[in-house]
């Protein structure tokens, strides 16, 4: 049995999906004719209190589209150092954007409103670039699945109407963060301009991201990605397992949620593991001793085992729980880490 643990984006279409999908009714999306990606859409949008959403092949497009939205070639964008956006989207703030990113030092991927607020170029310096847009990340990926506290992303927003910037979520994993902290879609649409969600990680979709905003956003955001050459066909194939994940398979993350928790408390009965970074959604972050086993030979270990984790750079070690990591895998994946 394949244990596949480097993310949760690995996960395959369940049987309910797939049958939602093979009797998805489809049209042509580039001349808005799909009535599933209309659906889809409409769904989205109304789950967040948005006036409108668009369905996008990935995430990275989605969120490159969003920052496009907001900047002009020369801007600066401000965002933690540990952002998606900065860190795994090769440069796109860039090159399609044209803007560069102010790292700030924040917590597992989380600033503080003071932290943005400090980060922001004086308007009328035209030495520095042009401040317009925050752009946050929940739950945070490098930040091991950690969740914002609602009150600060509150503040931010504050700062941001202060100073006239807009505000973006990268919400690839905004589902874990809901059932995690017991919140809504509605709370999230009250206060950021776009919102960019992921179907394709915890929701167990193969394929699809929507970004939501106000209607002249989304109107803007088609044009975006048509130059990206994202306007793709029947892609009501896809929006329908987007559909059925929404109804489906939302509320089951805690289950991924359990899972994570309790791989981590045998993580940290083991000797040569050094820290386990708070798990709270389906993320796991941990250091290895090295005087006692390099990363890199725990990898190896559990790939003799049929196991599948992956590194994150700096000697930390990653491993997500999803939709397809079964119950009977997570009793032989603890069984087989206690015995190392
Ligand atoms: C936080 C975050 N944002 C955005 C993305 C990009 O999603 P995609 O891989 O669909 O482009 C990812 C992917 O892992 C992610 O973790």
């Amino acid at each position: 049995m394949e244990i596949n643990l480097i993310s949760d984006t690995v996960t395959k279409p369940t049987k309910g999906m797939m049958e939602a999908m093979m009797h998805a009714e489809v049209g042509d999306d580039v001349f808005k004719k799909d009535p599933s990606v209309n659906a889809l859409e409409d769904k989205v949008a109304s789950m967040f209190g948005k006036e409108a959403a668009l369905f996008f092949p990935s995430g990275t497009m989605a969120n490159q589209t969003g920052i496009k939205l907001h900047t002009n070639p020369g801007d600066q964008l401000i965002c933690d150092k540990f952002s998606h956006v900065f860190n795994y989207e090769g440069g796109g703030v860039s090159f399609n954007s044209g803007v560069s990113c102010r790292l700030v030092d924040g917590h597992r991927g989380m600033m503080t409103a003071d932290q943005v607020e400090a980060a922001i170029n004086p308007p009328d310096f035209y030495h520095s670039p042009l401040t317009s847009l925050v752009s946050i990340e929940n739950t945070t990926n490098k930040g091991g699945g950690a969740c914002w506290d609602y009150e600060e992303l509150k503040r931010i927003k504050s700062i941001c109407e202060k100073h006239g910037l807009a505000y973006h979520l990268d919400g690839a994993r905004l589902w874990n963060a809901l059932v995690a902290e017991n919140e809504t879609p509605e709370q999230y649409g009250a206060l950021f301009d776009t919102i960019s969600v992921c179907l394709s990680k915890g929701l167990g979709c193969p394929v699809g991201s929507v970004l939501i905003g106000n209607r002249i956003l989304i109107e803007k955001a088609l044009r975006v990605r048509k130059i990206l050459g994202g306007g793709m066909r029947q892609s009501g194939f896809l929006a329908a397992a987007g559909i059925y994940a929404l109804d489906h398979h939302l509320e089951r993350l805690s289950e991924d949620h359990l899972k994570a928790k309790e791989i981590g408390v045998v993580l940290k009965s083991l000797s040569f593991i050094k820290s386990v970074e708070r798990i709270e959604t389906n993320i796991i972050i941990f250091e290895i001793h090295e005087d006692k086993m390099s990363g890199s030979r725990f990898v190896e270990k559990l790939a003799e085992n049929n196991v599948h984790i992956i590194g994150m750079g700096q000697g930390k070690l990653r491993i997500v729980t999803h939709l397809d990591y079964t119950d009977d895998m997570h009793e032989r994946f603890l069984k087989i880490l206690k015995a190392l």
